[in-house]
């Protein structure tokens, strides 16, 4: 027999995940913006801190719990910055001791392995296309 005083599916309350991702974006952005060689290109870049970190912790929510309060594409925005693998090396090697540090073991994996693909699949990809943008 089915209760029908039970809603069908209660609304799953990721506060405690969202504030985690919110605490690994701005412990990630504390390391990049000190770095050599990041640290250059967000500074440079960024006027709005608040409106990217939203804009960051909106892209992470997603990409961990399946919110969509980010729907834009985030690969273009990059091309007109001047990058090369180094950069995404290094943003991985930031952004994984971040989640590590901050990120709840529920979330944890998924977000060091999203991350270790991006910058793999970003990182030729971003080359592959700057190179052919330089030739065009
Ligand atoms: C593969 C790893 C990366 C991911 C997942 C990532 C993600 C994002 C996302 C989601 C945005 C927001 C785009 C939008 O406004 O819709 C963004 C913007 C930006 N990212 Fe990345 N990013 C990565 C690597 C890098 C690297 C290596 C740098 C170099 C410092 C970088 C610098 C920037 C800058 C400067 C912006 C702001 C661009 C603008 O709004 O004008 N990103 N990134």
């Amino acid at each position: 027999m089915t209760n029908n005083s039970q809603p069908e599916s209660a609304p799953v309350d990721h506060s405690e995940e969202e504030a985690a991702i919110a605490k690994c974006v701005r412990a990630f952005y504390e390391k990049a913006r000190a770095d050599d060689l990041l640290g250059p290109v967000f500074n440079g870049w960024i006027k709005d801190w608040a409106q990217h970190l939203k804009i960051m912790d909106d892209f992470w929510s997603g990409a961990l719990l399946g919110t969509q309060r980010y729907t834009a594409a985030p690969f273009p925005p990059h091309l007109k910055l001047d990058m090369t693998q180094a950069h995404f090396d290094r943003w991985q090697a930031l952004w994984v001791p971040a989640a590590e540090a901050t990120l709840p073991e529920s979330i944890r994996g998924k977000a060091v392995s999203i991350a270790e693909h991006m910058a793999h699949c970003w990182g030729r990809a971003y080359t592959t296309m700057k190179s052919q943008m330089a030739q065009a």
